[in-house]
């Protein structure tokens, strides 16, 4: 640890701050035996007035309190990005080992964090910066919150018709943003539903209990109320109360105590609470994992919300206090691969069956050769051999649902690695392991944007899609089109499937030339290996690729390496197929009891000619 002494005079100096009852004291430091501590981990939350942020500093607190060798440092940013920056600044003065950060203003914020990330690690909490230049983001999917609110008031709608009110937060807020994007996703279905969305921009609950006191007369036409948060879902009970009016109320946090969501839940006063968690606790257990270099920490981790109902608040509070002893016995893990079909499918195989023999995980493994009848059958034998864990690489993302469901009735957990479902109940997974694909997709056009410039001539574009409603295909499809649509002169002038293959990407491009003068500036793959197939096919027509037609591609493997090497190929988005440690840790983690978060996401870089002669050497796939 650098500037060790210097640190310890500056915790010293804090403690000596807090003991002489500074209350307005902006900085918290903590009262640990020097001599002991490790590392210093500096936290800049972004204020400490909203309630759902002092919950989560509190957190961070209480579980750091577990270790004796990390000492913290708490700075509040009280909502100004100025003043966070200098916090920052102040905090790596100190000579943090690692920065958490919860931010204020994400896009003002996002040059410091790549500036600190060069130096220490970076856990961003909550709110997700642009790239990825932070050691872990770890925060809610407030999207799927609004949609599991939008499916709870359907419970409360008989007939699924009646009028909604909706709280929403600022409209300055991402999160209140998307909230109200999944619960309108789910209203939106029925005609019959009519909404009404009123803003409170503090968000608070006295502001919300004055908005709906001014609203008395309109109330009689309102059969339920969706807020955003739990403090104005007691804002809006307390001003019912006075007004004597009963309707159902939905609110979002979840937190257990006085006047919180669920004990609100309990004793009746809302009907609902979403749960909202802060990340606090996985934070320092994540930093923890960061400073002692253990594999496996993601580059993203997206928490699970779950619905607290009337109908199992009870449930709910007695699960959260129980915990899993240990399992001392071997752990048995079914694991049902799709197929063989890629360089990268075979490097991911590789990496979780040494991932699981280091970790001393019996493995029992399942080749699907693409079939999604045979990974439902060897499933169904999972089940029979009551293995401990199901890990899935899904073919295909639908179709799941009663094979799932049949896992879930015999107690066994579903972990998905490498590619996603779409099923309509999140309960039928424990968590997804994977990348972000469409921001491969996004990636993959942003370089099209820089690289290949429009003013001169339209660019026309092939795609090679990977294999038909498989979520990585569908995924990049949708991330790159997504910025390719802000952008006219760019178009998609032929897309076929290639399966993900060698040979797939081959005839696409013999098949196009065919019948074509070629008149292609760029080629997007889904995957390397089908770029590598149509690079053979351009060759064997004396077309030059990467020359005389761009190509970009997705995973990164060595062969792709080569290619850009040789100035066949352009550029590759990094798609790891490296997950054994993290799926190892994950179900680990599973089997001591630990909630798993929905999604852990894994990180990926862009490599063009100079980046791949760097890490071509040491490259494992
Ligand atoms: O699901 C990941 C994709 O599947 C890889 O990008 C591709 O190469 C593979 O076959």
């Amino acid at each position: 640890m650098k500037n060790r002494l210097f640190i310890g005079a500056v915790i010293l100096l804090f403690i000596g701050i807090l003991a002489a009852g500074l209350a307005s004291c902006d900085i918290y430091s903590e009262d640990k035996e020097f001599e002991k501590i490790d590392y210093v981990i500096g936290v800049s939350q972004a204020n400490m007035r909203e309630s759902w942020r002092l919950v989560s500093t509190n957190e961070i607190k209480e579980e750091a309190d577990k270790y004796s060798d990390i000492s913290l440092i708490i700075t509040d940013a009280t909502s100004s990005t100025e003043k966070q920056k200098k916090d920052i600044q102040k905090l790596l003065e100190y000579g943090i080992d690692l920065l958490i950060v919860s931010p204020w203003d994400v896009k003002e914020m996002t040059p410091i964090i790549s500036e600190v990330y060069q130096k220490i690690p970076v856990i961003v909490m909550d709110r997700a910066v642009e790239g990825y230049d932070y050691t872990l983001y770890i925060g809610p999917d407030n999207e799927t919150i609004g949609r599991q609110a939008g499916e709870e008031i359907l419970q409360l709608l008989p007939g699924k018709a009646g009028t909604v009110l909706e709280l929403s937060g600022s409209e300055y807020s991402q999160s209140s943003m998307d909230r109200s994007k999944g619960f309108q996703g789910v209203v939106e279905e029925y005609p019959q539903i009519v909404l009404i969305q009123n803003r409170v921009e503090s968000a608070t609950r006295d502001d919300t209990e004055e908005l709906i006191l001014r609203q008395k007369d309109a109330l009689g036409e309102i059969d339920a109320i969706f807020a955003h948060n739990d403090y104005m879902a007691r804002g809006a009970s307390m001003a019912l109360q006075q007004l004597g009016y009963h309707i159902p109320i939905i609110g979002i946090d979840g937190f257990i105590g006085e006047n919180n969501g669920v004990s609100m839940v309990q004793n009746d006063t809302i009907a609902a609470t979403i749960t909202c968690p802060t990340g606090g606790k996985e934070a320092i257990q994540n930093a923890m994992d960061i400073l002692n270099h253990v594999s496996g920490v993601p580059k993203q981790i997206i928490l699970r919300s779950h619905k607290v109902t009337t109908k199992n608040v009870e449930a709910y509070i007695d699960n959260l206090g129980q915990t899993t002893l240990p399992n001392e016995d071997i752990i048995d893990v079914g694991y049902s691969q799709l197929g063989t079909e890629s360089a990268w499918r075979l490097a991911n195989t590789a990496s979780i069956k040494e991932a699981a023999r280091d970790a001393g995980i019996n493995l029992i493994y399942e080749d699907a050769d693409q079939s999604q009848e045979k990974q439902i059958e060897a499933i169904r034998k999972f089940i029979d051999l009551k293995v401990d864990v199901i890990v899935l690489s899904p073919v295909v993302d639908t179709g799941w649902e009663i094979v799932l469901q049949e896992a879930k009735e015999a107690g066994i957990p579903v972990i998905l690695s490498d590619r996603k479902i779409s099923v309509e109940v999140d309960d039928l997974f424990t968590t997804y392991l994977g990348a972000d694909f469409p921001e491969e997709g996004r990636n993959a056009m942003r370089w099209i944007l820089e690289n290949v410039p429009s003013d001169t001539k339209e660019v026309s574009i092939i795609e090679l899609q990977g294999t038909l409603g498989a979520s990585p295909a569908t995924g990049r499809k949708n991330g790159f089109e997504e910025i390719l649509s802000q952008h006219p002169s760019y178009h998609i002038v032929y897309s076929k499937t290639g399966n993900f293959t060698f040979e797939g990407g081959k005839e696409i491009i013999e098949e196009y030339l065919s019948g074509h003068e070629w008149d292609i500036d760029v080629i997007f793959a889904h995957n390397d290996d089908m770029a590598l197939g149509a690079i053979k096919a351009l060759e064997d027509s004396g077309i030059k690729p990467g020359v005389d037609v761009k190509i970009v591609s997705v995973d990164g493997t060595k062969e792709a390496f080569q290619a850009i090497i040789k100035g066949k190929s352009n550029c590759t988005v990094e798609c790891t197929p490296l997950l054994g440690p993290q799926l190892m840790k994950a179900i680990k983690d599973l089997m001591s009891g630990k909630e798993l978060p929905l999604r852990i996401i894994t990180a990926g870089k862009i490599y063009t000619k100079e980046e791949a002669l760097k890490s071509l050497k040491g490259r494992k796939y």
